[in-house]
């Protein structure tokens, strides 16, 4: 699959990340409350971090999901994250990948005041691109 978007929507997509952002930690908290509720095994890999802690993990994530929206731009820092989430780290599966993807939707749903089908699509397709790089080829 080739998840990329053009650079209109990537443009899209970063004055939605700005416009989630300015409502305060109220993003940040909609999205651990949904990821956490979402899986009991995440739940207890996320009871170690504080708040402060989740909410930069989620914003460096989020300029991941950002930057690699367009197929342009791979961070080199993606590598160091694939292996610390993979089988000999956190050993995180494609399906707690898309209960982030889903719980990343509903936040976004929730509090960007501009949200809508494209808003929707653009944040969609971006987070399976990111969690594409996650996943072996053939898993
Ligand atoms: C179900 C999915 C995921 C779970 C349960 C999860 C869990 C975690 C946990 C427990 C940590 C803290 C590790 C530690 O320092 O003890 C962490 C760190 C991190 N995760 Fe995830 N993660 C998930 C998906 C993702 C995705 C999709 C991204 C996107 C890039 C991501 C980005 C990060 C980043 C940036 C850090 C901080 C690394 C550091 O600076 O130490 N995670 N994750």
């Amino acid at each position: 699959m080739n998840y990329v978007l053009s650079s209109a929507d990537k443009a899209d997509l970063i004055a939605s990340l700005a416009r989630l952002t300015a409502c305060g930690g109220l993003f940040y908290r909609t999205f651990y409350e949904e990821f956490i509720a979402a899986d009991r095994r995440i739940k207890q890999l996320m009871s170690d971090t504080d708040s402060s802690r989740r909410q930069r993990i989620l914003a460096q994530s989020l300029t991941f999901t950002v930057l690699g929206a367009d197929g342009v731009t791979a961070p080199q820092e993606l590598r160091k994250l694939i292996d610390s989430h993979g089988p000999n780290g956190l050993n995180i599966s494609a399906d707690m990948m898309m209960k982030w993807r889903g719980a990343l939707l509903r936040a976004v749903e929730k509090h960007d005041p501009e949200y809508n089908n494209n808003v929707e699509h653009i944040w969609g397709t971006a987070a399976l691109r990111l969690i594409e790089h996650f996943q072996p080829p053939d898993a």
